[in-house]
């Protein structure tokens, strides 16, 4: 089975008289999500930053690439194995860290964690995920942890320690949102999930984060709250304390959110292993970059030293394939799977990566290249 067979398996099942399950469409998802989901959690997931520029910048910045297909090449049998920090993947494609997704169906994480292990995709862990870094390891498909970076270097240690035992071997770090950032559609609803009841386990289910608490979350759980939402969110941390994490981390180390080649460059310099060129989906600063406009400009400073990732407005397998001809190695979706689990728990999420996958090996090939090792910018032309 390759992955482009996902299509011509749609149309047999629609001689039988079947249709797909859930729309092949990402936006006629969305919309079978926002059907299902009441107000709250289908905004908190659908919403950006202020008046949703940078998101709406995310997506234009897709269509100033145009790619430009090459004929009479044999490129019937491709090959979308990628090879990051050493380590081999069935295709170039991660489920982006998403916190509290027991907001959207009460699986949440497991269930992404079943599909993406299903398709040997690497999913990234949220340190905000509704269920404990070691329940949602279990299945061992391949694990990435995200950490939100608390601001008490033994709770952080005691974390890292518990995501190496439970076999996580890639650490994410993400930078842009220290502090969160102005959410209207949250703040209109007054919901912040983190208050409420997701999105603590892993903290809460933590020895050392415990030991700071007079009394036990299950017994006073305003108290904990109180004590973790200060210790990971509100303070920025500085470049010299990358070093506590390169001790204390044996696998690669990536930092998420970088949106210009200097702080890329920075990165490499404090022994970095990769970077996630990313805005939260614009979720954090209204009237950003679009992530895409600054992907070549990171990758021509630093695409020789560090693996560059990127996420921030993939939609389609089309829009994976510009980002990988741009420099990226790897591309991490974030909502689309989350529309995905609305609709129809793990299935549904493999639903969404097998329609991207599919979508990207054709247009590798009607591209006309066989390989994702082939695919670089002479397949673009900017608008
Ligand atoms: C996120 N994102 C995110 N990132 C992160 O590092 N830790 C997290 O806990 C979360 N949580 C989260 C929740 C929700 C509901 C969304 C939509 C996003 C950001 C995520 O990893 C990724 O950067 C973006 O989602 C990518 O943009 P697209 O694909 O959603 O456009």
């Amino acid at each position: 089975m390759t992955y482009a067979d996902y299509q011509f398996g749609i149309y047999r099942d629609g001689l039988l008289d079947r249709r797909p399950p859930y729309p092949v469409d990402v936006h006629r998802l969305e919309a079978r999500a926002r059907e299902l989901l009441p107000d709250t959690p289908y905004w908190y997931v659908a919403g950006a930053a202020g008046t949703g520029s940078t998101a709406a910048a995310n997506r234009a910045a897709f269509d100033r690439w145009r790619i430009v297909p090459r004929m009479l090449r044999d490129a019937s049998e491709r090959d979308l194995r990628t090879e990051l920090f050493g380590r081999s993947y069935p295709a170039p494609l991660a489920l982006a860290p998403v916190g509290v997704q027991a907001i959207v169906r009460p699986e949440g994480e497991l269930a992404t964690a079943r599909a993406a292990a299903s398709l040997g995709l690497p999913m990234v862990v949220s340190t905000a995920a509704s269920y404990s870094l070691e329940q949602i390891a279990e299945d061992g498909g391949p694990r990435w942890y995200q950490l939100y970076w608390p601001h008490d270097d033994e709770v952080t240690l005691s974390i890292l320690e518990r995501a190496t035992k439970a076999g996580y071997d890639t650490l994410v770090v993400t930078l842009d949102t220290w502090t969160l950032g102005w959410r209207p559609h949250d703040l209109d609803r007054a919901y912040l999930p983190f208050l409420r009841t997701t999105g603590l386990a892993i903290p809460f289910s933590d020895p050392v984060f415990r030991s700071r608490l007079s009394r036990p979350p299950e017994d006073d759980r305003a108290a904990a709250v109180e004590t973790w939402i200060p210790m990971f969110n509100g303070r920025a941390h500085t470049w010299d304390q990358l070093s506590l994490l390169r001790q204390n981390w044996d696998g690669p180390i990536l930092l998420k959110g970088i949106q210009h080649a200097d702080d890329a460059r920075r990165a490499a310099d404090a022994g970095m292993d990769g970077i996630v060129v990313s805005n939260h989906g614009g979720r954090q600063i209204d009237g950003a970059v679009g992530s895409l406009d600054v992907l070549p400009e990171i990758v021509a400073a630093v695409g020789e030293d560090l693996t560059v990732l990127f996420d921030s407005g993939i939609r389609t397998g089309a829009d994976a394939f510009k980002a990988l001809a741009l420099g990226a190695r790897c591309v991490l979706v974030g909502r689309p799977y989350i529309w995905g689990l609305a609709a129809g728990g793990e299935e549904g999420i493999r639903h969404v990566l097998q329609c991207l996958l599919a979508e990207l090996d054709l247009t590798l090939g009607l591209a006309g290249l066989s390989s994702i090792g082939d695919l670089d910018g002479s397949a673009l032309r900017e608008r």
